[in-house]
C-alpha cells in the first residue's frame, strides 16, 4: 500500500544548536518542507536579531540538495517589548512567539513570570496577526503534574482569549480531552498541534516493566482516556488541529540519568509515525489535511507543493543516531516500523 501526500510541515520542532543541529537537522529536511522552530536554546532567542541569526545557522548546517525552511520563533520574556513584536513582523522570518511558563521545562528558566507582564506584547500581535505559542502547563508545585495542561487553561488560557479575543494562538502538544474541548469550543483564532507521540502512547509507557526515560517529556504522557480524544481531534477532520512533532533532542546520558531530561526523538520517523497513529484509527484519509494545509492555512502560509509517498513497508529504527559525539535514542529505537517514507528530501 503507497500514500500520497502533499509535503507536510512540522509546526512545533526542537533542532538546538552548533553540532547537536546539524546532527538532527538533515532528519527533518528529509521529512518536512518546513517546520517552526522552537526558540528554547541557551541564552533564549528573545530577540529577532538572535532569531534571523539561528536562521541562518540552521540554513547553513542544511545537507546539500535539501530544500527545508525553518520559520523562526520569538522567546516570549517579561520584558518582550511591543517594537520587538513589531521588528519580527517586519523581518518576515519569524512567524510566531512562543510563551513558555518560567521553569516549566528545558531551558524554560526566562519564560514568563506573570502574564500580565507579556500584555504590551500580545497587544503589539493581536494588532499584527502574529500567533501566540502556548506551553499550556503551570509551573505550581501544588498542581498535579497530570493536571497542569488543564489548571493552565482555566487559569492563564481561557481569560487570556477573553482579554485579547483575536489573538491567534496555538495551544502547543495538546495532550488532553480539556485541551481539545478549549481548542474545539474557541473560535477560529485559536488551533492546537498534536505530536506523534501523545497520539500512540498514554503513560503507561512511562512505567512499561520498569522506568522508562526516553518516554518522559513535557507535557507528560496522560492516561488512556486522554490519548483517545487527542487522536479523535487529529483525525476529525478539524482545521484548527495539525501537525507538531514537538521531537526534542537530548543526549542519550541526559535521559537516562537520576533526573532525566524531558523530551522524544521523534524526526527520524515522523510521517511514519503519525501514519501509524491515523491507520489505527482507520483514518489514513485524514493525514494529509492534517499534515499538509491546515497548519499553513493557519499561519496564512502557502500550502507546499511537492509530493511525498509513505509506503506500508517494514523497516527497523537504529537503536541511536549520532549526536553530536554522544548518542541520540529515538523512539521505537530497535523496533520495526510498518510505514517508511520513500520520497527524497528535496522533492518539490
Ligand atoms: O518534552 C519536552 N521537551 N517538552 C518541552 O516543552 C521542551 C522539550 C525540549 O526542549 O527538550
Ligand atoms: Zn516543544
Amino acid at each position: 500500500m503507497r500514500l500520497t501526500l502533499k509535503r507536510p510541515d512540522d509546526w512545533h520542532l526542537h533542532l538546538r544548536d552548533g553540532a547537536a543541529m546539524a546532527a538532527v537537522v538533515g532528519h527533518s529536511a528529509a521529512q518536512f518542507a518546513r517546520a517552526i522552530i522552537m526558540p528554547n536554546l541557551k541564552p533564549a532567542l528573545a530577540t529577532t536579531a538572535a532569531a534571523l541569526d539561528y536562521r541562518r545557522r540552521i540554513l547553513a548546517a542544511l545537507p546539500a540538495d535539501t530544500a527545508f525552511e525553518p520559520l523562526m520563533t520569538l522567546y516570549l520574556t517579561d520584558n518582550t517589548s511591543a517594537a520587538e513584536i513589531h521588528a519580527a513582523r517586519e523581518s518576515a522570518q519569524v512567524h510566531a512567539v512562543k510563551l513558555y511558563p518560567a521553569g516549566a521545562t528545558t531551558n524554560a528558566d526566562a519564560g514568563v513570570s506573570a502574564i500580565e507582564n507579556t500584555y504590551p506584547a500580545l497587544e503589539a500581535m493581536q494588532a499584527l496577526g502574529l500567533p501566540l505559542l502556548v506551553h499550556a502547563e503551570v509551573t505550581d508545585p501544588q498542581v498535579d503534574i497530570f493536571d497542569r495542561e488543564a489548571v493552565f487553561i482555566e487559569r492563564i488560557l481561557a481569560p487570556l482569549t477573553q482579554r485579547l479575543p483575536a489573538l491567534k494562538i496555538v495551544l502547543e502538544h495538546i495532550t488532553t480531552r480539556q485541551g481539545v474541548e478549549f481548542v474545539s469550543a474557541s473560535a477560529d483564532n485559536i488551533a492546537g498541534t498534536l505530536t506523534a507521540h501523545h497520539l500512540l502512547l498514554n503513560r503507561n509507557a512511562l512505567f512499561a516493566g520498569g522506568l522508562r526515560p526516553h518516554h518522559y517529556c513535557l507535557p507528560v504522557l496522560k492516561r488512556e482516556q486522554h490519548r483517545q480524544a487527542l487522536l479523535e481531534a487529529a483525525t476529525s477532520g478539524s482545521a484548527k488541529f495539525f501537525l507538531g512533532t514537538d521531537s526534542a533532542p537530548h543526549p542519550r546520558s541526559a535521559k537516562e540519568s537520576a533526573c532525566g531530561c524531558a523530551g522524544l526523538y521523534t524526526a527520524h520517523a515522523a510521517m511514519e509515525l503519525y501514519a501509524e497513529a491515523f491507520e489505527q484509527a482507520g483514518a489514513l484519509d485524514k493525514l494529509e489535511a492534517f499534515a499538509s494545509f491546515h497548519g499553513a492555512d493557519f499561519y496564512g502560509l502557502p500550502r507546499n507543493q511537492g509530493e511525498i509517498v509513505l509506503e506500508k513497508s517494514a523497516w527497523q529504527v537504529p537503536d541511536t543516531y549520532p549526536l553530536a559525539g554522544e548518542e541520540l535514542v529515538p523512539m521505537r529505537a530497535g523496533e520495526t516500523l510498518s510505514w517508511k517514507l520513500r520520497t527524497p528530501a528535496h522533492a518539490d
